[in-house]
C-alpha cells in the first residue's frame, strides 16, 4: 500500500459532465456464461446509445486481458483481481460522465458486489444475460466449450468452475428467447424508465 498519496480534487466534477452531456452516467454490468451474449448485446446497446448521442464505452473481457490484466489467469484469486481492476476502471468512466458497458463473465456474486459497492447506488446496473448452458454450448462462438470438454481448458465457467447467477439483478435479458435487437432494446427501455437517458434515435427506438 502506498503512503503519502493525497487525492487531488478535480476542477470539473461528475455532475458538471453529466449536465453538459444531458444524461446520467453509470456502469451497465453484463454478467453471464461464456457465449450467453454479453459482448454481442453490450455492443448492440453501445451502438444504440451512440446513435442517441449518449457517451459510452464498452470494456470487453478478452480485450482487457490482452492489456491491463494480461498478468492474470483464471484461478479464483485472479478472477477476483480481474474484476476488482475492471471495477476501478469502470468507476473512472462513470466519473467522466459516460455509460460504461462491461462484458465479463464475472461468475462470483461477491466480486460483483464489490464493484457495486465502489460506486453510488444509481451507478451500478447489473444485467443478467441469461441463457441455458446447453444453448451457450451449442453456440460456442469461440470453440471454448469444446476445448473445456476435452480438458484442454481448465477452470471453465459452467463446466469445471461455478457460475453464481445474480439473485436480484436490476435487469435480466434472456438471449435464448429474444433476438439481439430485442435484448438491446430491453436495456434501452430500462434506461429510459429510470430517466437515465432521454431523446429519440433516428429509427425511433
Ligand atoms: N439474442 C441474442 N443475444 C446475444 N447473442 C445472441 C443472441 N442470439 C444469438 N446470439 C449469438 O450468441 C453468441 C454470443 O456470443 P458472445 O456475445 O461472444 O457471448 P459472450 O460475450 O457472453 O461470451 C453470438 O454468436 C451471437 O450472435
Ligand atoms: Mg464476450
Amino acid at each position: 500500500m502506498s503512503t503519502n498519496i493525497v487525492w487531488h480534487q478535480a476542477s470539473v466534477t461528475k455532475e458538471d459532465r453529466r449536465k453538459r452531456n444531458g444524461h446520467h452516467s453509470c456502469i451497465l454490468w453484463f454478467t453471464g456464461l461464456s457465449g450467453s451474449g454479453k459482448s454481442t448485446v453490450a455492443n448492440a446497446v453501445s451502438k444504440k446509445l451512440f446513435d442517441l448521442c449518449v457517451q459510452n464505452y464498452v470494456l470487453d473481457g478478452d480485450n482487457i486481458r490482452h492489456g491491463l490484466n494480461k498478468d492474470l489467469g483464471f484461478s479464483a484469486e485472479d478472477r477476483t483481481e480481474n474484476i476488482r481492476r475492471i471495477g476501478e476502471v469502470a468507476k473512472l468512466f462513470v466519473d467522466s460522465g459516460q455509460f460504461v458497458l462491461t462484458a465479463f463473465i464475472s461468475p462470483f456474486a461477491q466480486d460483483r458486489e464489490l464493484v457495486r459497492n465502489l460506486v453510488e447506488k444509481d451507478e451500478f446496473i447489473e444485467i443478467y444475460v441469461k441463457c441455458p448452458l446447453e444453448e451457450c454450448e451449442r453456440r460456442d462462438p469461440k470453440g471454448l466449450y469444446k476445448k473445456a470438454r476435452n480438458g484442454e481448458i481448465r477452470n471453465f465457467t459452467g463446466i469445471d468452475s461455478p457460475y453464481e447467477a445474480p439473485v436480484s439483478p436490476e435487469l435480466t435479458i434472456e438471449t435464448h428467447r429474444y433476438t439481439i435487437d430485442e435484448c438491446a432494446n430491453q436495456v434501452i427501455a430500462y434506461l429510459r424508465e429510470r430517466n437515465f437517458i432521454k431523446g429519440e434515435s433516428e429509427n425511433g427506438v
